[in-house]
């Protein structure tokens, strides 16, 4: 996979230098190229900003820097001998405006050949250019979540250190991607290691008792209890028709019946 990242603050991305992602690009999993905003100015003070039309508070970003950086970006890929038949590289503009990043749309993400990354600042990117680059582009505002970062670069590590670590041989161990959370619409379950007493609290006694189906009955029912104490909206897109029946009274006891292969709160209200 190739990712390129356009910024005002290319120093911002440095972390990607670093640990599993790091790694990945030294070994040639991921080629990852950051490209500084300013470079496609053409003015001597190397202007991004201006005034927003209609008024209001903050600076817009010019669209022409963008158009530039992009066209250089897209133009890589293209004259990298892309095939005819290729798909247009993804867009992705982080905003708080955008459809929410979660663990699926990592996994989508992952199988592209290219991602672009077009960290705005400010008030955000003159809204022309988002519509021009569906020329060149497939192009997806995404949020991180429902709160106002002040610009796109902290988003991308977030989202790049997802997606980079789906990649084939990015993570050592590619079990500990199924069994992690959100993997299958739940929370994981809680891990504990040596001792087995610590400061006068113990491993649950079943982990150690080596019945392997046991444990993983229990890590199960686990994550269930967790989801539905902490995040029950998860709850609610969970595919359960095909819970087994130990699972279904796990639910049951938190509350929870299937109906229709869908978990219902019990004394929860009707839609
Ligand atoms: N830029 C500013 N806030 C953001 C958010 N919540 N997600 C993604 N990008 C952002």
């Amino acid at each position: 996979m190739r990712i390129d990242v356009v910024s005002i603050f290319p120093e911002y991305l440095a972390p990607l230098e670093l640990s599993l992602i790091g790694k990945a690009r030294q070994d040639g999993l991921l080629e990852l190229n950051v490209h500084d905003l300013r470079t496609f100015t053409t003015d001597k003070h190397r202007t991004v900003d201006d005034t927003p039309y209609g008024g209001g508070a903050g600076m817009v970003m010019k669209p022409e820097p963008w158009a530039k950086a992009l066209e250089s970006v897209a133009g890589a890929s293209e004259g990298a001998g892309a095939a005819e038949d290729s798909r247009k590289p993804v867009l992705i503009v982080p905003s708080p405006a955008g459809e929410r990043f979660n663990q699926a749309l990592a996994y989508e993400l992952a199988e592209e050949e290219q991602l672009v990354f077009a960290c705005g600042r400010y008030e955000g990117i003159d809204e022309r250019v988002i519509e021009w680059a569906e020329e060149h582009f497939t192009v997806r505002p995404v949020s991180l979540g429902d709160y106002v970062l002040n610009g796109g670069e902290v988003a991308v590590l977030a989202m790049v250190e997802a997606i980079g670590r789906l990649l084939p041989g990015v993570v050592g161990n590619p079990e500990s991607l199924i069994e992690e959370s959100h993997s299958d619409g739940l929370l994981e379950y809680p891990v504990f290691t040596k001792p087995s007493s610590w400061r006068e609290r113990d491993v649950p006694p079943v982990l150690l008792s080596g019945n392997h189906g046991k444990i993983a009955q229990w890590r199960r029912h686990e994550q269930f209890r967790r989801t539905a104490d902490r995040r029950p909206d998860l709850l609610a897109e969970f595919d359960a028709g095909s819970l087994s029946r130990a699972d279904r009274n796990a639910f049951k006891d938190l509350g929870y019946d299937v109906v229709d292969g869908r978990l219902r709160l019990r004394g929860g209200q009707e839609d």
